[in-house]
């Protein structure tokens, strides 16, 4: 059966024509969304036809609907996107035994090691790490060694910036070598063993005073290896005294305390309108005194506690602090979205309305002055200070995280979001306040929904329709947090793709509403998947966007995804039909542990048509979940002609298990031709497992 909805074209009719296409996918896909693909050809009554109507764009595609979300898990900046290679760089975390860390033992018995806390480098940095080289030489000196997150990466013809401060005793001045060490390359030279350098430099000028020391170290050329550790030693016995140990690669705009150039490439190929941040759980802390505290996020990093990360179990360096993700957000041309502390944390639960919660609310007041203040307000002029006079735009302020689990009092949030949403509007009347939860007292301008689907691919594909029929009245959504997390592994594969892409497709054919989304969590350290909070290893939370190691990064099927939808949106969506579209019984295929609720059958094609109003390039938007190749039969009315050639990109696999790793980072990718065969009607076959964004050219 035909649709007959193209010719209503009022904002709301178009809503019920988009409803309409809704409905009758619903139809065809019959009942059940069960876990993963299809392992039978699906059968359909006819033709696949998608019908476009070119001329009628049933509503705008909101301008920041594609955006990240981040938090400090699965060591997401120490030991990821932060480029500090030094791991404990303070030796506040886990110090009995100390951990990274070791002794370079020298010439013979009696060297030490420890963390001292009768010598802090300031109020902050109170835990100082003692060398006793009792006995040293220049053929076996004694020193420290850090081996890094999971190693450091050493390139080869790269400048690294080493830095740290050092005091020593009775008369002790030098000189200290710095290098990189490679710990996989031992050596043999006659009867003493070494390990090979990549590069050394020298201080000298120690006295008994704290004293900052910086060198650059320099490789030649050598193989690219994580393989490698950082060592500060001395050739002749003295007594010194170390903080702040640090060691960065060349960063993403050359910012002296800035992020990996891998992985920021990674994410601006993305063109995210938006940047959700400091969390999620690593916002709220277990307790009030382990949240993101972001007045000790700033400064310099000297001045920066750090700070135990409870939520998701281990230690926060905090380098990456308030203005460092602001200045993320101005590389790659983002909006902040920011995340404000909002008195309740997990395990420690809320605080209560009124005076008790004040300081909290004046200390988000503050962090939106700091954001946004000119250098003549009090935390514009401290901004400044940190190094950026110039005040960032801010659009977004979100209210906490997740507070429907503050379930000691259900309701508590609604007074609490009051509260803060009362005092943001009165400074603040431009700022849109987002609630993590529905909320009575308060119409927030966005709500942000989280959905993540263990059951699979075909369970997420279920929730196409999601916001088909919302109200269009209230508050827009902002669906901060989601994943189809059916391959439970670090990173999502070709099967997660094509849930998130059938999903996103909603989300898009929708952004009238849904105003914003972003994928989570963002990003993993695949390095020592043991997986678990405060499991040691280096994730926490399986299925990440991003995977990557010392050395190097990959995007998931699912990152791929993303970047293709967000670079191919245009700003219209166009009303369009889809009929006959062919249905497969389920395969009940859930990982082990994953929820099985097996059988009935399941459309395997979803649609999105959206449109640029100026250039007139239409986007259409296919995603084939089946094990066979579909025809889709594309007609185009209200467009006097179609281009014969455009564009197609295509990412498909060869199974629904296919993936990426840190070993195959490039396994399942999209890749984008040229296309011909175009015009008004035409008929195009899709690859099995596949998503696919076609860019045809109207001229009206
Ligand atoms: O994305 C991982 C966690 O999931 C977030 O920290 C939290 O907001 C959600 O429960």
């Amino acid at each position: 059966m035909k649709s007959k909805f193209f010719h209503l074209f009022t904002p709301a009719a178009s809503h019920r024509a988009l409803r309409h296409l809704s409905a009758l996918t619903l139809l065809l896909s019959a009942a059940a969304f069960a876990p993963s693909l299809f392992a039978q050809a699906p059968t359909a009554s006819g033709p696949v036809v998608l019908t476009i109507k070119a001329d009628a764009a049933a509503a705008k595609v909101s301008p920041v609907l594609y955006g990240l979300m981040t938090e400090e898990i699965n060591y997401s900046y120490d030991g990821g996107l932060y480029a500090e290679l030094i791991n404990n760089r303070t030796f506040k975390d886990r110090t009995n035994p100390l951990h990274y860390w070791k002794l370079v033992q020298g010439a013979g018995e009696g060297n030490s090691m420890s963390v001292v806390t009768d010598q802090p480098l300031n109020n902050v940095l109170t835990n100082s790490l003692k060398l006793v080289a009792r006995t040293a030489s220049k053929e076996k000196p004694a020193g420290i060694a850090n081996d890094g997150f999971w190693g450091i990466p050493v390139q080869p013809n790269t400048p690294y910036r080493a830095s740290f401060y050092a005091r020593a005793e009775n008369g002790f001045t030098g000189p200290l070598t710095v290098s990189l060490v490679n710990t996989n390359l031992l050596s043999q030279a006659g009867s003493i063993f070494y390990w090979p350098i990549a590069a050394s430099a020298e201080v000298s000028g120690l006295s008994g005073n704290w004293k900052k020391f910086e060198v650059t170290l320099t490789t030649g050329n050598v193989p690219p290896s994580k393989d490698n550790e950082f060592v500060i030693s001395t050739a002749s016995p003295g007594t010194i005294y170390f903080n702040l140990v640090s060691l960065f690669p060349p960063t993403y705009n050359d910012r002296p305390n800035g992020n990996r150039k891998d992985i920021m490439q990674l994410l601006a190929d993305m063109h995210p309108s938006f940047l959700r941040f400091p969390g999620g759980n690593y916002l709220e802390g277990n307790t009030v005194a382990t949240r993101f505290n972001w007045k000790e996020t700033i400064h310099d990093i000297s001045k920066r506690p750090g700070h135990q990360d409870d939520a998701w179990g281990y230690w926060s360096s905090d380098g990456m602090g308030l203005l460092e993700f602001l200045e993320w957000c101005e590389d790659i041309h983002m909006t902040p979205v920011l995340a404000v502390y909002a008195g309740y944390s997990m395990r420690s639960g809320h605080i209560a309305t009124g005076p008790d919660l004040e300081p909290f609310v004046k200390d988000a007041l503050d962090e939106i002055e700091y954001v946004t203040g000119d250098a003549g307000t009090t935390w514009g002029a401290q901004r400044a200070a940190d190094g950026h006079p110039a005040p960032f735009k801010l659009q977004f302020v979100e209210v906490g995280n997740e507070d429907q689990f503050d379930n000691r009092n259900a309701g508590n949030y609604n007074g609490r979001f009051a509260q803060f949403y009362d005092a943001i509007k009165a400074k603040y009347p431009q700022i849109q306040v987002i609630a993590t939860t529905r909320v009575t007292g308060r119409t927030p301008d966005v709500l942000d929904n989280h959905l993540y689907v263990g059951a699979g691919e075909a369970a997420m594909q279920g929730h196409f329709h999601d916001y088909d029929n919302s109200p269009r009245t209230g508050s827009k959504i902002f669906e901060g947090e989601w994943a189809t997390r059916g391959s439970r592994a670090s990173t999502p594969n070709m099967a997660d793709a094509l849930g998130d892409a059938a999903f996103l497709m909603g989300l898009e054919h929708n952004s009238d509403l849904v105003i914003m989304e972003s994928y989570a969590p963002l990003f993993v350290n695949v390095s020592d998947v043991r997986g678990g909070r405060g499991g040691g290893g280096s994730q926490q939370w399986e299925v990440d966007l991003i995977g990557y190691d010392a050395l190097g990064s990959y995007g998931s099927p699912s990152y791929y995804v993303q970047k293709m939808f967000s670079v191919n949106h245009g700003d219209e969506i166009l009303a369009a039909t889809i009929e006959n579209v062919p249905t497969a019984p389920v395969r009940d295929a859930a990982p082990a542990g994953g929820a099985r609720r097996g059988g009935g059958t399941q459309g395997t094609i979803f649609t999105g048509v959206t449109r640029d109003s100026k250039t007139k390039a239409i986007y259409v938007k296919v995603v084939n979940s089946a094990a066979q190749a579909q025809d889709v039969h594309i007609e185009i009315q209200g467009a006097s002609s179609i281009a014969p050639t455009g564009q197609i990109t295509v990412m498909a696999a060869a199974s629904p298990e296919a993936t990426n790793s840190i070993k195959e980072p490039k396994n399942v990718t999209p890749v984008t031709t040229e296309v011909t065969g175009l015009g008004k009607s035409f008929t195009r076959s899709f690859p099995p497992y596949s998503v696919t964004v076609l860019q045809l050219q109207a001229s009206q």
